[in-house]
């Protein structure tokens, strides 16, 4: 059972999908993180400008070695949607997010192209969303919690910059796939949201 899990910044995406591997005991591959990986070392290199570089960076790409922690900074989504809209790094990214797909068993995948690019034939495909409000609010305390402070308002003012730049990029752009089921955690806390996200795919399995 392959389950595709999209939606925009802090929409709560990444929570539902760790949830939902757990629940099915399914590995999951949080695919964001390549994205900030790229980033992170086309910044570390002063490079972020450059197609070729970002490429490169996505072809050497050493997976087993990604440190979440220190990827999911303010700086690194930045410039994780900067590469991301390159069609050479999304290329270079793509057999990897196929071959974790194809485990045997199945797996769960999160990000912003999963149900309509990596996986479209995966039965159960979720695209969660929340106004960019609460999502604002969301990274805001997620960010201080981790010890980066950073006001409010940039923090809106960088999820609505994001959410333009991956919505209107023309390739792969952040989109909800037509079988893929809408679920607006706006109003919704953590465990409500599971239970409504464990109500669709077990829909889907029936
Ligand atoms: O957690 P958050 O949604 O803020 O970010 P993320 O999922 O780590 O993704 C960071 C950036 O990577 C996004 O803004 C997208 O530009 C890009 N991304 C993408 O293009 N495709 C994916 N499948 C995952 C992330
Ligand atoms: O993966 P994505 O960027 O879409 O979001 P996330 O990392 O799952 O959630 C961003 C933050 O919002 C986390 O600190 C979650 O605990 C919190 N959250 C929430 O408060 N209520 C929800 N329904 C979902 C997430």
């Amino acid at each position: 059972m392959i389950i595709a899990i999209d939606g925009p910044a802090a929409s709560g995406k990444g929570t539902l999908a760790r949830r939902l591997a757990a629940h099915y005991g399914l590995p999951h591959l949080d695919t964001g993180l390549l994205y900030r990986a790229v980033g992170a070392r086309c910044l570390k290199e002063g490079r972020l400008g450059d197609e070729g570089a970002s490429v490169a960076a996505a072809l050497s790409l050493d997976v087993s070695a990604l440190d979440p922690d220190a990827l999911r900074t303010a700086e690194l989504g930045e410039a994780a949607s900067v590469v991301a809209a390159r069609p050479g790094v999304r290329a270079a990214l793509l057999d990897l997010q196929r071959r974790f797909a194809a485990q045997a068993g199945g797996a769960v995948l999160d990000g912003r192209d999963i149900g309509t690019v990596i996986c479209p034939d995966a039965p159960a495909k979720l695209f969660v969303t929340a106004r960019p409000e609460v999502r604002a609010e969301r990274r805001f305390r997620e960010l201080a919690g981790r010890g980066e402070t950073i006001a409010y308002d940039a923090v809106l003012a960088d999820i609505l910059k994001r959410d333009e730049r991956d919505s209107g990029r023309s390739s792969a752009p952040l989109l909800k796939a037509d079988d893929a089921v809408l679920l607006d955690t706006s109003d919704l806390g953590i465990e409500a949201a599971f239970a409504a996200a464990l109500a669709i795919v077990e829909a889907r399995r029936a």
